[in-house]
């Protein structure tokens, strides 16, 4: 192997590494790399698939999107120019994605500011501060997303309480289904020292009176929070024009460029993931954007919570148990 060929591969190598601190429904980290000389492999990790709230595996694409793309910008970061192959091989539903190393490019400031979001990004649960998100910020958050094919949909007040509604049945739903229950009590909650999962810290200490509830862990955590509430954030449905798996993989990507760009700009975001896992109310969110799209996330953008603390990071897996170096 030659010496250019070492670099880009001990560069792919660092690259899945921070991939692993992309965003992920209930932090399962549903994505292996396999690195070769000049390409990573991302593949779909079912054994950290929420079969009972997830079946369609349409928040594992999604996670790995965003891991996807969390590749990409380490790889920019460090000057790597990259083509992205989506679902290359039709045999293999599984093999999500394919990197490949095309040269070397200069490294932008730009590429620099989104490496170090990666390092900052994290999610928000707790109430939003009372200065709404600046639309200049919205419309980066947008433009991100845009570049990956996938548009935003800001809701109108009147949307926000349908969601609202939706979050709270999709609530019901899932504490009445006993295998989503038992998925949620084994991914969140505790230290999570195995560095999967939602750990306590990260759960607010009580619920937030927020407008639309955030998701209901079942019990409270100890991330403490201010008595602030939702009034000034801005609700906004991630859509595009597919509902297959190549679509969610470009959800993802869009779900992570957008975030990447809201931590840049000092917003926070908190994805509301329930309202599109039951089919009912994802058909419902489809109608309130009148139909343009299929809705992939809800995403709440605000400014952080003025009265509390931010949340710690969430642990993650070690690199090893995510990155595979093929020999050679
Ligand atoms: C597809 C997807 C769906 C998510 N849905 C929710 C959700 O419904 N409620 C919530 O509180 N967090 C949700 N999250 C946030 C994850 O729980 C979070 O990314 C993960 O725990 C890692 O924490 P971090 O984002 O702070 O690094 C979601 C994340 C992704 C990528």
């Amino acid at each position: 192997m030659s010496t250019r060929e070492r670099t880009a591969q001990a560069a792919l190598a660092e690259a899945a590494a921070a991939a692993g601190q992309a965003p992920s429904v209930h932090n399962t980290q549903p994505w292996r790399w396999r690195v070769t000389a000049d390409a990573l492999d991302l593949y779909a990790v079912r054994d950290r698939q929420l079969d009972a709230g997830d079946p369609e595996g349409r928040l594992l694409t999604l996670s790995c999107g965003a891991a996807l793309d969390h590749a990409v910008v380490a790889l920019a970061a460090e000057g790597w120019a990259t083509r992205v192959s989506r679902l290359p091989d039709p045999a293999d539903a599984d093999h999500l994605a394919r990197i490949t190393v095309t040269g070397r490019v200069p490294v932008t400031a730009a590429a620099m500011r989104r490496f170090q979001a990666v390092r900052l990004r994290h999610t928000d649960r707790r109430p939003a501060g009372d200065v709404p998100a600046a639309p200049e910020a919205v419309g980066a958050i947008a433009a991100a997303a845009a570049a990956h094919g996938v548009d935003l949909h800001l809701l109108t007040r009147d949307q926000v309480l349908d969601l609202a509604a939706g979050a709270s049945r999709a609530d019901r739903v899932e504490a009445g289904d006993d295998a989503q229950r038992a998925e949620l009590v084994a991914w969140t909650g505790g230290d999570r020292p195995d560095g999967t999962g939602v750990p306590d810290a990260v759960i607010p200490e009580r619920a937030p009176e927020t407008t639309v509830p955030g998701r209901d862990f079942a019990h409270a955590g100890t991330l403490p929070i201010g008595d602030g509430h939702d009034k000034a954030a801005t609700y906004a449905v991630l859509y595009g024009p597919g509902d297959e798996a190549a679509d969610w993989l470009r959800a993802g990507e869009a779900l992570s460029a957008g975030w990447l760009a809201a931590t840049a700009q000092g917003i926070a975001v908190l994805p509301y993931s329930s309202v599109v896992e039951q089919p009912a109310i994802r058909a419902a969110l489809r109608h309130a954007i009148a139909d343009v799209g299929y809705p992939y996330l809800v995403l709440r953008l605000g400014t952080a919570d003025p009265d509390a603390a931010g949340p710690p990071h969430t642990p993650r897996l070690p690199a090893g148990r995510t990155v595979e170096v093929a020999d050679g």
